[in-house]
């Protein structure tokens, strides 16, 4: 009788691990459209080959030269990329000046911002 008790409550524990793993909750769930997709390739792509010499892969953490960027609104991302200034009374994460411009971002800004806020 113990045996057949142990044995269920082993089985009770597998389902519930084994189900637990592919019950997928809503809430922290994200739904992307194709397009959104694109837009998350694209910005991570852009920010895999030109921002990670100083920032961190991990955009939430910060990297060797640069802050983290993570949570970076449009107007700062546009500011900072492509002409080097913050937007009006925002607080800098670092006072130094030594990030480069990148002008020729300026058509993957809206990509780096999806990808860096997502
Ligand atoms: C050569 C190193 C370097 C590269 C490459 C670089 N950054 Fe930076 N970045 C920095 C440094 C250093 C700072 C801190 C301010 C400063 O010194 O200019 C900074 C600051 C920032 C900030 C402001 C953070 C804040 O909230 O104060 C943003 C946003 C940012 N970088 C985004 C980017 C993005 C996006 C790219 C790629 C297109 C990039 N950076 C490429 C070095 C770099």
């Amino acid at each position: 009788m113990k045996k057949v008790k142990l044995a269920w409550i082993f089985i009770q524990a597998f389902l519930f691990v084994g189900l637990s793993g592919c019950l997928k909750d809503p809430m922290t769930e994200k739904a992307f459209t194709p397009q959104q997709v694109k837009l998350y390739n694209k910005g991570r792509g852009v920010y895999n080959s030109v921002c990670i010499t100083c920032h961190n892969i991990k955009p939430k953490l910060p990297g060797a030269i640069g802050p983290d960027v993570y949570g970076s609104s449009l107007e700062l991302l546009s500011l900072k990329v492509l002409k080097g200034t913050y937007p009006k009374g925002y607080k800098p994460k670092r006072p130094s000046q030594n990030m480069p411009v990148f002008e020729d971002q300026k058509d993957d800004i809206e990509a780096l911002h999806f990808y860096l806020n997502n």
